[in-house]
């Protein structure tokens, strides 16, 4: 359960990973790192593709390499984007990628929205997406 990476070494990773996204159309790069709750860290990036609906999103790629991976318990993740890797505003996840937190994270999964290392928001999953479809509509009561 101990967090053994501080928010700012989170975003430090978000960056590195940034710098592997594949965007020869948007430009616009986007890094994440993503948290387990046993405290490993999985990265993405955006990887976009001819045909435009393939695209991936950074978050997306950090969260399915993790689960792919057999993880299930997140803590929080860190996300910075850019165009031409240029963070010059607070990236915010897009609503698919939201949807796909709230498939594995409770309400008060951590998302850091960067700037910087040091210049970041804080916000909770219920705060980027209240009155969410979750996995317990679907159980049988
Ligand atoms: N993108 C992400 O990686 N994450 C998001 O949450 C929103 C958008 C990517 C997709 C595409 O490669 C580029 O940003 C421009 O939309």
């Amino acid at each position: 359960m101990s967090e053994r990476i501080t928010d700012a070494e989170l975003i430090r990773t978000a960056f590195k990973a940034m710098e592997n996204a594949y965007v020869p159309y948007s430009g616009y790069k986007v890094g994440a790192a993503l948290l387990t709750e046993s405290g490993k860290v999985y990265t993405g990036c955006n990887i976009e593709n001819a045909s435009y609906t393939p695209t991936v999103c950074a978050e997306r790629t950090a969260f399915f390499k993790a689960v792919s991976e057999g993880e299930r318990s997140f803590t929080k993740i860190a996300v910075v984007g850019g165009k031409g890797g240029e963070v010059s505003t607070y990236f915010v996840p897009c609503g698919v990628c939201r949807q796909v937190m709230s498939e594995f994270c409770d309400d008060d999964f951590s998302v850091i929205i960067a700037k910087s290392e040091t210049d970041y928001l804080l916000k909770t999953l219920n705060d980027l997406l209240p009155c969410r479809f979750s996995p317990q509509y679907l159980v049988d009561n």
